[in-house]
């Protein structure tokens, strides 16, 4: 059956001394405590050599926020997922809505990018959702549908290793988180599509997490829904107390 799991994705916030110790506090809170989800953090990339350093990763999975769309070369300034798995991190976080948005990621550049993660043994936690205009308009499910369609070139060995993240973009750093129907609505409605191009047992072996303005008091109700596989968690993902509330909404 599906893994639960919360991920922080920590975006560009900490100087490496304060992730370092933020991912001991996380570290220490993870390996004393009986959770009943995985728990990952995902970092800057200068952050991920040290933080592994300190962390156990048999416990607290490591993962960076974005990968490169080619394998090496002369591409200044890109870190490739051959150089993030090789500091000791198991997942990447690809096609955040801040990606697609300011850096212009399309599903050609993340189909390029899932591939090269899986091929060097990373996990993609692939990021979906639509904008305001597109939750007003109505369009919501036909958007997110097409934005989990750019992996279905995937066989069904490479698909089940994905786990999917559904980021509604008017829900990110607002303050204003889906309600938990809303979120169980979509992710059903992922499930489906995974369903339809890939089975049943695949689609209900898919994780699907829910970002957007997760916290402590909301991560109770949005994982007791029957779709909801945990959190995608920015800002409080930032402070080892608030981070661990969430873990904890499993318990
Ligand atoms: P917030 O939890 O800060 O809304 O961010 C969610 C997110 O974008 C995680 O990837």
């Amino acid at each position: 059956m599906r893994k639960n799991i919360v991920a922080g994705n920590w975006k560009m916030n900490t100087t490496v001394q304060e992730g370092v110790e933020l991912a001991k506090q996380v570290n220490d809170c993870v390996k004393a405590g009986h959770n009943n989800c995985d728990v990952v953090i995902c970092v800057p990339f200068t952050h991920l050599c040290p933080v592994a350093g300190v962390i156990d990763t048999a416990v607290l999975g490591l993962g960076a926020e974005n990968c490169a769309d080619k394998l090496s070369g002369a591409y200044t300034g890109e870190v490739s997922a051959p150089m993030v798995a090789s500091t000791g991190a198991g997942y990447v976080i690809l096609g955040h809505s801040e990606r697609r948005q300011y850096y212009g990621e399309t599903n050609e550049t993340l189909k390029a990018k899932t591939r090269l993660a899986l091929d060097n043994n990373l996990i993609p936690i692939f990021c979906v959702g639509e904008v305001l205009e597109e939750r007003e308009n109505g369009t919501y499910n036909d958007v997110v549908s097409s934005q989990v369609e750019a992996l279905f070139d995937l066989d069904a060995n490479d698909f089940s290793k994905i786990v999917i993240a559904y980021e509604p973009v008017w829900a990110i750093g607002t303050g204003k988180t889906a309600t938990a129907d809303q979120a169980q609505d979509m992710h059903a409605h992922i499930r489906k599509v995974i369903e339809q191009k890939y089975g049943k047992e695949i689609a209900d072996n898919t994780s699907i997490l829910y970002g957007g303005s997760c916290k402590p008091t909301n991560a109770r109700e949005l994982f007791a829904k029957p779709d909801v596989d945990g959190g995608l968690i920015g800002g409080a993902a930032l402070k080892a107390d608030s981070f661990m509330g969430i873990v904890e909404a499993f318990n």
